[in-house]
């Protein structure tokens, strides 16, 4: 993987995905392996949106490999706007080691990478957001024991979070199950790509409208946030549509007595969870944001780094 950029889960292998995981699951366990691997290493964060999580994981992750980091707002780069995307990927290609992108349109990211002699990591887009997909998954599988053959509903919008769960779910082996109301659907090519990995791994698809009929049997029932980051003007729009899509303790009760709550954060309480659920004894949520701490630390050692013996 060394070298490689990290845009989508769907470039990634189920092998791959695995290597990122078991290579994650020994960095929590070990705390002194590779700590140096990325010594002399500058990781820039270049976010065209807010966040808490992924900003202080990544940062936090190359200071625990040995490297640093340089964050750069939109409001002082411009992407695109101050200066080309092309032009801002050579720049950063001659000070830093590799560039972690939070943007909105995925095609941003795909230019840096074209540009970019360094790896290109998706931080999030408007349609994916591999990192939180890893994490969740590492989550699913310590919670689990293993994430082949689990059933993952999730509640609510076909977004980015959806978009990437779905994809490390199925091609890890994963029932993965999406309801969604009407407009607001995964799209299509989305679907299309689940139900390949579906096919290859053992794993299922469905997209469906009925929240119940989702969770019915779950092992894992995620929801994510009506409104995403730069849909704010819709907000009402989505608030009405997706009304019916709250998870409450009465939809977590139809699934396993054993079903674990996840939620990417930022959460929205009496929006897409009731705060019983998130704060409940099934919730999970903080151990899968202390979990984007370790993944990431594996893809950055991965791509940038050597595993050292
Ligand atoms: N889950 C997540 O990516 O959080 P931030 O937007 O705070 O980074
Ligand atoms: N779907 C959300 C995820 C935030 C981490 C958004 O894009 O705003």
């Amino acid at each position: 993987m060394h070298g490689r950029d990290l845009i989508s889960i769907a470039d990634f292998t189920a092998d791959e995905l695995a290597t990122v995981l078991s290579t994650a699951a020994r960095l929590k366990r070990d705390p002194a392996w590779c700590t140096d691997a990325l010594a002399g290493q500058t990781l820039a964060l270049l976010f065209e949106k807010p966040s808490l999580r992924t900003r202080v994981s990544f940062d936090v992750a190359m200071q625990r490999l040995g490297g640093h980091t340089v964050y750069l707002s939109q409001s002082e780069v411009g992407l695109g706007q101050r200066e080309p995307v092309a032009d801002v990927a050579h720049v950063l290609s001659r000070y830093v080691h590799g560039i972690a992108a939070r943007t909105y349109a995925q095609a941003t990211l795909l230019e840096l990478a074209e540009y970019a002699s360094v790896p290109v990591i998706n931080a999030l887009s408007d349609d994916e957001h591999p990192c939180q997909a890893l994490a969740d998954l590492l989550t699913v599988q310590e919670c689990k024991g293993d994430v082949q053959g689990v059933r993952i509903a999730f509640i609510g919008d076909g977004n980015n979070v959806a978009a990437s769960l779905g994809q490390a779910s199925t091609l890890a082996g994963a029932h993965f199950t999406i309801a969604s109301p009407p407009g607001y659907l995964l799209p299509e090519k989305v679907l299309i790509q689940l139900e390949a990995f579906a096919n290859a791994s053992g794993g299922s698809v469905r997209a469906i409208q009925s929240p119940q009929e989702a969770v019915e049997g779950a092992d894992v029932v995620y929801t994510d946030v009506w409104t995403s980051m730069g849909q704010e003007v819709s907000y009402e729009q989505r608030r009405r549509a997706f009304a019916e899509y709250q998870v409450t303790p009465e939809l977590m009760a139809l699934a396993r007595p054993d079903a674990i709550f996840m939620h990417d954060l930022p959460a929205h309480r009496g929006e897409e969870t009731a705060a019983e659920v998130i704060d409940g004894p099934q919730s999970v949520v903080f151990d899968q944001a202390e979990n984007r701490l370790h993944v990431q630390r594996a893809a950055l050692l991965l791509l940038l780094g050597q595993v050292q013996e």
